[in-house]
């Protein structure tokens, strides 16, 4: 009988096949030839990518799972010792690299994580990215907010993302503030991001979209409607159908990938911004200008007040330091007139600009989307604005303040969130939840955690604080 060879397959029967397949078959699939390359790189096949678990053997792909359910404490405690010991390591410049890896299964398992998630960004993401829903870097040790905002820029139609206790800062969500892409986001979860700030909050709802300018009808059929992917293109063109992979070997372009499978956005690196180096993010942490020399509070403040409760964060030995408003400006409602609050948010960030003298901050625009001349963030299609957030943790994210709350309540609100956690927010206060609260119709009471010691809404029924117990997130109640 005659033998056929797998070479000669038509191309959507060869992405039949594929789909039975896991992102570590795939890849290698892809090292097959050009064509198989092409075909594994389908969007359609990277809906849902778990670097962190990938790296550790685990290939899951399927979608994210019950939104509530905890993640397995043995897991998150062995990627804890992971990413401590790679910590150590990594601090000493000295070592050894190869001998480091062969010594300790903890510190390779991190190393690896880190090239697939540079192998992912490099060479798979550029081709997928617009297809991709569900991103999880739950408690990665190896990722960067220079990685999160590459990644950020590639995947612009995330419904599901999950940087959980990473060292992402706001920078991080700087591609969202670039390109207006974060329409469709539905969860969001940055438990124990620690150097959160308003900022990422000013973004996040700019990304959203402002509902305040549909008119009633169409704001209710926005609401009923799922949003739509932004119209990238969405995957990699097949070839013509009946066509074989052999065939088309040899009649592919030269030079060409014929597919016009390219990303939606190339992050180019410019070498001449700080913002495009390493660590780049890491700059207002380590001896940034302290905005507390912008102004003083009153002292009756309660945030002075807070400066005496102690709280453990296992990142920043001394988070006044760096604290967002600090002692500069608590933000809380009740303090500051709105005025205020956001003359001085848009005065710190400049004067961050302009301290810095030769060294230029690595953002590539201002808050103020709108008023910023040279880079419009009207890109947002605002006829397509949502606001679907339905999930948002803040959990240890103890530099929020009303100010970042503020910013969700504005453009429309959050009229899908169920889940709110603040938990370990400290400086947030009743006033600012009220106003927060006020414009989330569909919050969960159960599903809505705020500080025990804060006299919010619903406070005989929202669940409190969480971070009690938990030893390494932020909570003004640690050490009882
Ligand atoms: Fe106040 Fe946890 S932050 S009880």
């Amino acid at each position: 009988s005659e033998r056929v060879s797998v070479s000669v397959l038509p191309q959507e029967l060869l992405l039949r096949v594929f789909r039975f397949l896991g992102p570590e078959d795939l890849c290698r699939c892809g090292q097959v030839c050009s064509v198989w390359d092409q075909v594994s790189k389908t969007g359609s096949l990277w809906r849902h990518l778990y670097p962190v678990r990938w790296a550790r053997g685990d290939y899951y792909s399927g979608p994210p799972g019950e939104s509530d359910q905890d993640p397995d404490e043995d897991w998150v405690k062995s990627l804890q010792d992971e990413g401590r010991a790679y910590q150590e390591w990594d601090e000493d410049a000295d070592v050894d690299e190869s001998e480091a890896c062969e010594e300790s299964p903890a510190i390779s398992a991190v190393q690896r994580e880190k090239r697939l998630l540079n192998g992912i960004v490099q060479n798979l993401l550029p081709a997928v990215g617009p297809s991709v829903r569900s991103l999880s870097l739950a408690y990665s040790s190896a990722v960067s907010s220079k990685m999160v905002r590459q990644i950020l820029s590639l995947c612009p139609n995330l419904t599901h993302l999950d940087l959980t206790q990473t060292d992402v800062s706001d920078s991080a969500f700087d591609s969202w503030a670039e390109f207006g892409a974060c329409r469709t986001l539905e969860r969001l979860d940055l438990s124990g991001c620690d150097r959160i700030t308003d900022r990422t909050l000013k973004i996040l709802s700019l990304g959203l979209g402002d509902l305040t300018t549909s008119s009633p009808d169409r704001r209710a059929k926005l609401l009923r409607a799922p949003p739509s992917p932004i119209n990238f293109q969405d995957e990699c063109s097949l070839p013509p159908m009946g066509r074989s992979c052999h065939d088309l070997i040899f009649k592919r372009r030269p030079g060409g990938r014929g597919s016009g499978c390219g990303p939606a956005h190339v992050w180019a690196l410019n070498p001449s911004k700080l913002a495009d180096i390493e660590d780049a993010a890491d700059w207002s942490k380590r001896g940034g200008v302290s905005v507390q020399e912008k102004g003083r509070g009153d002292s009756s403040c309660c945030c002075r007040r807070s400066r005496r409760r102690s709280f453990r964060t296992g990142v920043s030995s001394s988070p006044w330091q760096y604290g967002s408003m600090g002692e500069a400006l608590c933000g809380h409602s009740t303090c500051c007139t709105s005025d205020v609050a956001l003359w001085t948010v848009r005065e710190a960030h400049g004067d961050l600009q302009a301290t810095r003298g030769s060294v230029e901050f690595r953002t590539k625009c201002s808050f103020e989307g709108e008023s910023c001349p040279e880079h419009p963030h009207n890109r947002t299609d605002q006829s397509g604005a949502y606001r679907a957030l339905r999930f948002l943790s803040l959990s240890g994210c103890y530099q929020i303040t009303d100010l970042g709350l503020r910013c969700l309540s504005q453009r429309g609100g959050l009229p899908l969130l169920v889940h709110l956690n603040l938990s370990g927010c400290l400086f947030i206060t009743g006033a600012g939840l009220q106003e927060l609260v006020t414009v989330c119709p569909s919050l969960n009471i159960e599903h809505f955690y705020y500080c025990d010691n804060i006299n919010g809404p619903h406070a005989d029924k929202a669940s409190g604080c969480q971070n009690l117990q938990c030893g390494f997130r932020a909570c003004c109640r640690s050490g009882e």
